[in-house]
């Protein structure tokens, strides 16, 4: 995420966040965790790969903050402890995740009512031309699926990624009881290439 974007991708995350007991799903190398942890909240960062958790684990010994990293599975309840939290971030991840659905419903799960879940994804819309379109080039809009960018930078070029509409995501969310607080497209470039959106539990 390039820094522009990241100052939009605050606007979807709420200022109060001392004490709040927050998850990252996805957490990857742990950057969202440390931001969060620096602002007084206490992490959770839940992620497959305990490659990248590794890396999280260093950085944060460096920094101190307050972050405890699970490896898990995002679409399952295996690495929950029951104790609920106030706000979830799934920073970049859901494209990654191959059962939205699953993933959706442990959100819904694990975060408190009237807690929220802050979200950016690689825009659902995004035609192309600053990088890959969000959809396969022989495929427009409406196709679904995993797919890897051909000769694209980063994971989706390396691992792919999924493409599923806007309505798939935004329905995903209703249905598993979530409203949909807020919507922001980061002002740059002629067309938007990430969306940010930002929940409640319901
Ligand atoms: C594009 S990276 C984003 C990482 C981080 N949120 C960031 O913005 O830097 C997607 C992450 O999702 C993780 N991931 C993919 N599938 C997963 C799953 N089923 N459960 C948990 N993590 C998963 C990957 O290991 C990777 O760290």
């Amino acid at each position: 995420m390039s820094a522009t974007v990241r100052a939009s991708w605050f606007r979807v995350l709420p200022e109060a966040l001392h004490g709040a007991r927050v998850l990252d799903i996805g957490c990857g190398q742990g950057r969202t965790c440390r931001y969060l942890a620096s602002k007084g909240a206490a992490l959770t960062g839940v992620d497959a790969s305990g490659e990248l958790l590794r890396i999280a684990q260093a950085r944060a010994a460096v920094a101190e903050p307050e972050i405890r990293y699970l490896q898990g599975d995002a679409t399952q309840l295996a690495w929950w402890d029951g104790q609920p939290f106030d706000g979830a971030v799934v920073e970049m991840s859901l494209m990654d995740f191959d059962d939205l659905d699953g993933a959706v419903r442990v959100l819904a799960t694990v975060v408190r009512r009237d807690g929220w879940a802050a979200v950016s994804l690689f825009h659902p819309c995004f035609p192309g031309s600053e990088g890959p379109a969000s959809w396969p080039p022989e495929h427009g809009y409406h196709w679904a699926g995993r797919w890897a960018a051909e000769g694209a930078d980063g994971i989706r070029g390396s691992v792919g990624a999924n493409h599923r509409s806007v309505v798939t995501y935004l329905s995903s969310f209703l249905i598993h009881g979530w409203r949909l607080d807020a919507v922001v497209e980061p002002p740059f470039g002629n067309v938007p290439t990430i969306l940010l959106l930002r929940f409640v539990r319901t």
